[in-house]
């Protein structure tokens, strides 16, 4: 018996050294840490249960047969985040370059099926070549069986990809199948094609990092999430964005108590809009100002800054925030902005998680490059996610809620449940100026009735009142109350039920 155990001990003990001494101090030496010490920095200390640590793969071409290292490039099993069970994989770089070989696939799908059957989210620690090129097809069949399981799992168990590696080929399709992809500077990046193939056949020539490193895809592409400076700070950021979620959809968030008072005021926002209505404002000092704490994890924050994105609580629950952004194009939605914040409503409302959505928006962005890019199709994603999500839904409109822009942005009529404006809130058709210039085109000439157009154009319509008198707005709220009505409004909102009629799936405008 005493000798079996250690055989066990000793087979564990090569199993934990992986790719080897050598391959460990290279891992380290690039300021990466190794699989396993990703994984101890990730989940709760002692929560880690392994599993499949003795699995080999079974090629036997190009001498494969003599070199195998149990557990074939991949930590799988589960732990908890904060005492909260969840999946990962960690793939080791320091055997056959983290690759994915047939054995390696089945791994993480096997703990892919059991976060399915108990509902727990899946959290991949990528690190790999692609496929292992001693196994050709039964490499691309294992990737297959990931992205099948991926798609399953959309909207079931949330997913996050962390990438802390190379990340080539078809295997960034099974990150970019997940919820959401976070990335490490320096050390990681992401492509179809790397630079040698790009230089062959566009005869560009461009860096890995500026290819797809993770500024790249976290400011250019919108690819990536979020970019961390390393390793660890990746690692625990990630602890904490799991504490907002669900353990899946048939869950609520998890609820954290606050010692902030739901019905606290914040007297200054009430000097936040400028009075000039072409003046910017930073519609983060608003968010931070009404959430608990002023802790808002803001997700994509470098991508398409005219709009605000992320997770925070209020009262204890989880909510989700888009808030259009006035310093950055004057809030204006554009192609880049709708798929930003449509795939996140679309998140929210999968995942239980109520939408809080602060409105100062223009309209949408006008000219060429956006109507070549096709505005029409991805403005309607944003639209359509709005308008098909059945979570609760609490609106404010700050200042500007012009056109059709109006109508996407969370409201009424897309089954907002409660729509407030502050008092200075301009809703509307266009500005005052812009409409005058067109139904009183004759005078354009004359700056004096022009002027004077203007100001009884915005007399009348520059106010939140004309949608009041409607119902369209439910009150027009001071601004220094904005965090206690909103809390109200999600408490009285707890027990929603809306759903929408039966179908196969729906055909959002992709
Ligand atoms: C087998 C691999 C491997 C792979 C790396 N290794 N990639 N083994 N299959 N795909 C091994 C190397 O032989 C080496 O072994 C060790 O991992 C470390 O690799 P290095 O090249 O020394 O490291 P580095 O210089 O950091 O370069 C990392 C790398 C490079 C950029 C990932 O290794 C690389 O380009 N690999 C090939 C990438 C690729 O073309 N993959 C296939 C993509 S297509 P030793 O023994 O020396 O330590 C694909 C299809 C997916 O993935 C389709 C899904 C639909």
């Amino acid at each position: 018996m005493n000798d079996i155990i250690a055989q066990l001990e000793e087979m564990r003990a090569a199993a934990r050294l992986g790719g080897g001494q050598r391959r460990i101090d290279a891992q380290h030496a690039r300021g990466k840490l190794t699989a396993r010490e990703r994984i101890g920095v990730f989940l709760d200390a002692g929560s880690f249960e392994e599993y499949d640590m003795f699995v080999e793969h079974r090629s036997t071409d190009f001498g494969m047969q003599d070199q195998k290292v149990p557990g074939d490039g991949v930590v799988t099993g589960h732990g908890t985040v904060n005492g909260r069970l969840v999946f990962v994989f960690s793939q080791d770089f320091t055997v056959f370059g983290g690759s994915l070989s047939e054995p390696h696939a089945e791994k993480i799908c096997k703990i892919m099926d059991q976060a399915m059957k108990v509902g727990a989210p899946i959290i991949g620690l990528n690190d790999s070549g692609g496929a292992r090129i001693q196994e050709g097809v039964a490499s691309l069949g294992g990737y297959a069986e990931v992205f099948q399981r991926n798609v399953l799992a959309s909207g079931v168990v949330p997913q996050i990809s962390m990438i802390m590696g190379p990340c080539a080929g078809g295997a960034v399709y099974s990150p970019a199948m997940t919820d959401f992809i976070f990335m490490v500077k320096d050390t990681s990046y992401m492509f179809v094609t790397g630079p040698d193939v790009v230089k062959t056949v566009t005869n560009e020539t461009v860096t890995h990092e500026e290819l797809g490193g993770a500024v790249t895809h976290s400011s250019k592409s919108g690819v990536a999430d979020l970019a961390f400076e390393n390793d660890v700070e990746a690692l625990l950021e990630l602890r904490r964005f799991i504490d907002f979620l669900p353990s899946s959809n048939r869950e609520r968030p998890p609820r954290r108590e606050t010692s902030d008072p739901a019905n606290r005021q914040e007297m200054s926002l009430d000097s936040l809009v400028p009075p000039n209505p072409n003046k910017p404002y930073d519609i983060k000092e608003l968010i931070e100002k009404v959430v608990d704490e002023g802790d808002f994890f803001e997700v994509q924050p470098d991508y398409a800054g005219n709009i605000v994105i992320g997770l925070a609580r209020m009262d204890g629950e989880t909510v989700g925030i888009v808030a259009n952004q006035p310093m950055v194009l004057a809030g204006c939605l554009d192609i880049d902005s709708a798929r930003k914040a449509g795939r996140f409503v679309r998140f929210l409302d999968a995942f239980n998680i109520p939408i809080v959505t602060f409105v100062d928006v223009p309209g949408f962005l006008p000219g060429t490059r956006q109507e070549y890019g096709g505005i029409i199709k991805h403005g309607a994603k944003l639209l359509f996610a709005y308008a098909e999500a059945t979570v609760p839904k609490v609106t404010v409109i700050t200042r500007k809620a012009y056109g059709g822009a109006y109508d996407v942005m969370s409201s009424k009529h897309l089954r907002g449940d409660v729509n407030y404006a502050w008092p200075q809130a301009e809703i509307a058709v266009m500005g005052a100026k812009g409409a005058v210039e067109i139904i009183f085109r004759e005078d354009i000439g004359d700056a004096e009735k022009i002027a004077k157009r203007t100001q009884e154009y915005a007399d009348a319509f520059a106010n939140p009142f004309v949608a009041a008198r409607r119902g369209y707005i439910d009150d027009v709220i001071r601004p220094h109350n904005t965090r206690a009505r909103i809390c109200k409004s999600l408490k009285m909102l707890r027990n929603k039920q809306l759903q929408n009629p039966w179908k196969k799936h729906d055909n959002i405008p992709l």
